[in-house]
């Protein structure tokens, strides 16, 4: 009557992925505790880590909670505990992980009805709360694992994109708050041809190579020639923290999800905690704190 799972953070956009590709990262994520009960309805009983609302209509979890609990129509209520460890505004899917994460442990306590795709439609309504859109490439790595593509939202579909055995990510999370709907709100409504087609010449070949595990080919994709030249003025430090990354022998870097987190990706784990301590000795002079992790891709 009662399971207690954990919620991964996610990478979105993956440079040249803007809103459709994304990855997991598995040793990073919220904790959630989710009970079934006699009393209906959803109930968020307890919140750690970070201030966010008790109200289930206002809050992420409870919003994607309350979509599936009105689809399911279940006999029962829920209980729902968050231990939250994914700072909000912090770029790497921290929304993603409270929408997922109810879902996924009320499906496991009603016999799991849904699929995974079928999930990540009740998750998008508590996303969009957080991001005033809906998209899916955070969620959909949350629930997935690996790489995962987001091919149309409407009607929701999901593929799956394997991941080379020796992929590490790095990732930096400098300690300023950029709300995902600001750095929206700054991207341009219309692009030139010109960087549509380098674009999508770059995304076709970034999932080629992950297909094909051709480091060589990921290390040569990693662009991103439409978001980025507007939200990395968002980050401080931003070009320096990416140049450091790529001279200590990262294949790409790039910011994440809506940033101000910054993402490197590298062969081997050798490679990934090199990159690490450049991007520490990076901000350790800037004064700004911040947080970095190194995990494999799965
Ligand atoms: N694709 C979204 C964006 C992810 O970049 O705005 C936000 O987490």
């Amino acid at each position: 009557n009662e399971i207690k799972i954990f919620s991964p953070a996610t990478v979105a956009n993956v440079a040249c992925g803007f809103d459709v590709l994304g990855f997991c990262l598995d040793s990073i994520g919220d904790e959630m505790v989710i009970r079934k009960t006699d009393k209906k309805g959803i109930h968020i009983t307890k919140i750690e880590g970070f201030d966010l609302p008790f109200e289930a209509e206002l809050n992420v979890a409870g919003v994607s909670a309350l979509a599936m609990y009105e689809a399911a129509k279940p006999d029962c209520g829920f209980e729902i505990e968050i231990y939250k460890n994914i700072k909000p505004g912090s770029g790497i899917g921290s929304s993603a992980a409270s929408a997922v994460g109810s879902v996924f442990g009320m499906n496991e306590l009603l016999g799991k009805p849904y699929n995974q795709t079928e999930l990540t439609q009740f998750a998008i309504k508590g996303e969009a709360l957080a991001s005033k859109c809906e998209h899916a490439d955070n969620l959909a790595p949350a629930l997935f694992g690996g790489f995962t593509l987001v091919k149309s939202i409407s009607p929701l579909e999901i593929l799956e994109i394997p991941s080379p055995k020796n992929l590490y990510a790095t990732i930096i999370h400098p300690q300023i708050e950029i709300k995902t709907s600001e750095s929206r709100a700054i991207l341009p409504k219309e692009i030139p041809l010109q960087d549509a087609i380098t674009q999508w010449s770059n995304f076709g070949s970034l999932i080629h190579s992950l297909h094909t595990s051709d480091y060589e080919l990921l290390q040569r994709s990693l662009h991103d020639v439409i978001v980025e030249p507007h939200r990395s003025k968002l980050i401080p430090h931003y070009k320096e923290a990416k140049k450091a990354a790529l001279q200590h022998g990262a294949l790409g870097a790039g910011i994440s999800g809506s940033g101000p987190s910054i993402f490197t990706l590298s062969k081997g784990l050798e490679n990934a905690n090199k990159v690490q301590d450049a991007l520490e000795k990076v901000y350790s002079k800037t004064g700004i704190a911040f947080e970095i992790h190194v995990t494999k891709i799965n």
